[in-house]
């Protein structure tokens, strides 16, 4: 087990659609860990992929005319191809209709299998067949398919079912010994209460083939496929090589941290720890469920027709400010609400006003009264307002950063950095340059200099989880021995009234 090793996932979403908004948020968060984790020495590993498995992707094949195995491979060069604009930098994509996907699913049904944790018994639902959805009694009292409303069939068939229940207090126990395994604290009290108020029932974890056949064989009984839950949930190790390669296991699987959005708490936070407990592995080591994004008042659904295109919105406003919008506005575990006028205000605000201008008038400063030559800081000469107000900051930015992103808590982190922009703003209204250069005090005009130099690369190497571009973009103006202005970063979005 490495010390300085980090693992990150996200769901593997379906790929019944492109990313939206809400995709592109666990994914986009996903990213800004793993790009500060590897900034800041550790080995990373940040997985993502695809769940392509089950009813829906069969269903979008047939309706294309296309096998599913066609359907899938068409669909996932276009999810690639979002993430890249989103500028994600993942390590590995996981696909489950992978070879490597298949063997480790199967290793892990064979293994639970032989261990005495799965039997056969009778599964018995109402069946919508035009729908090809199995209803539980609860949903459909009046025997009527919920979502078309048409007569539903009483099905009995035999299936493979998962020993959950034997585990209940185990888990349990195990919860309530980690406060950090189930974050946001309101998410964990959640499951929390749930496994007390109910009996874990056992998992069906297999289908027919007959009725539906497009997903991983039972190794021990052909005719059935793995139902896509447990098939998707082991992504996360099959990724790291399960069952064969355990250097890769050694290292990543302790430090597993997976960020889901609240709607797959129970799959993630009740089956997947017992799956993995029934082969002997460990849990993850956090699960943190982020919260909801809407639009307007509204869900967001294709239905409604208010489904947020994030390669919309990036061609219009640029990546760096939909992740910085997405990672600012709301707190990581609540719910929000995407509108154009809090990105634009956003914008207005914290880019082109604070970061923006900054940027700006520190470089055109430094190229007006020192030729563009970056004078180095020497801490002993500051003045008082510098030493009082700005270099503490700088001294402990980083860590400020990485304590906040270890609690998932990346509005903490962009305060800490905003912080610093807000104070180089006061200091350049406070120190008054052009007063400076007047009465010829060039020693204070070039400590003055240094002062923001110092503090545009710390702001520049600290945003860069957040806004890779941006910093590469501040670091190129201000990273060398001379400053080299460009045109400003976020120029103002004037609005119609
Ligand atoms: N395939 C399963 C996950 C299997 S993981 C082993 C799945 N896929 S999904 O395509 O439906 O993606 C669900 C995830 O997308 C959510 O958990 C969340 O990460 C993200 N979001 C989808 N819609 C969202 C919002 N409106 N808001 C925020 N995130 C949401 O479930």
């Amino acid at each position: 087990m490495s010390e300085k090793a980090f693992y990150v996932t996200t769901p593997i979403y379906y790929v019944n659609g492109l990313p939206h908004i809400g995709h592109s948020y666990t994914t986009i968060a996903a990213d800004c860990l793993a790009r500060h984790k590897r900034q800041s020495g550790f080995e990373v590993f940040f997985l993502t992929g695809t769940d392509e498995h089950g009813q829906k992707v069969l269903k979008a094949a047939q309706e294309q005319g296309l096998t599913p195995q066609e359907f899938v491979d068409g669909i996932i060069p276009r999810f690639k191809e979002a993430w890249a604009r989103l500028n994600i930098r993942y390590d590995d994509f996981i696909r489950t209709t992978e070879p490597r996907h298949v063997r480790a699913v199967q290793a892990m049904l064979s293994e639970v299998h032989r261990r005495g944790d799965i039997y056969e018994g009778m599964y018995e639902g109402l069946y919508c067949v035009p729908c090809e959805v199995f209803w539980m009694q609860a949903q459909a009292p009046d025997r009527m398919c919920p979502d078309c409303r048409r007569p539903v069939e009483l099905i009995q068939e035999t299936n493979y079912f998962f020993r959950m229940s034997k585990y209940q207090s185990w888990l349990v126990g195990h919860i309530e010994a980690h406060p950090d395994f189930i974050r946001p604290e309101s998410r964990r009290n959640e499951v929390l209460s749930f496994l007390r108020d109910n009996a874990l029932e056992d998992l069906c974890i297999s289908r027919p083939k007959a009725r539906m056949s497009w997903g991983i064989p039972l190794p021990f009984s052909p005719d059935h496929v793995t139902y896509v839950w447990f098939d998707a949930l082991v992504n996360y190790i099959s990724a790291l090589g399960y069952p064969d390669d355990t250097k890769m296991r050694d290292t990543f699987w302790p430090q597993a941290l997976h960020l889901i959005g609240k709607d797959i708490l129970r799959q993630h936070a009740v089956f997947w720890p017992i799956m993995l407990h029934a082969v002997d592995l460990p849990p993850p080591r956090m699960i943190f469920a982020h919260g909801w994004w809407q639009v307007g008042e509204e869900k967001m659904s294709k239905s409604r027709g208010n489904v947020v295109d994030p390669l919309a919105v990036i061609d219009e406003f640029g990546i760096d400010v939909y992740r910085y919008f997405l990672l600012r506005e709301v707190p990581f575990g609540l719910d929000g609400v995407f509108s154009r006028a809090s990105l634009i205000k956003r914008f207005n605000g914290d880019l082109a006003n604070d970061l923006g201008n900054l940027v700006h008038r520190s470089v055109t400063m430094v190229e007006k009264h020192m030729g563009g030559a970056a004078p180095a800081l020497r801490e002993a000469d500051a003045d008082p307002y510098a030493a009082e107000k700005i270099l503490p900051k700088l001294r402990t930015l980083s860590a400020d950063v990485a304590a906040a992103l270890d609690r998932l808590d990346f509005i903490c982190a962009l305060e800490a950095i905003w912080a610093v922009i807000d104070v180089c703003n006061k200091y350049v209204e406070a120190v008054k340059p052009w007063n400076l250069k007047k009465e010829g005090r060039a020693k204070e005009l070039e400590v003055f200099c240094a002062v923001l130099v110092a503090s545009l690369r710390a702001i520049g190497r600290e945003l860069a989880p957040f806004m890779p571009d941006t910093s590469a973009k501040i670091g190129a103006q201000v990273d060398g021995d001379t400053v080299q202005k460009t045109a400003p970063l976020f120029p103002r979005i004037v609005v119609d009234k």
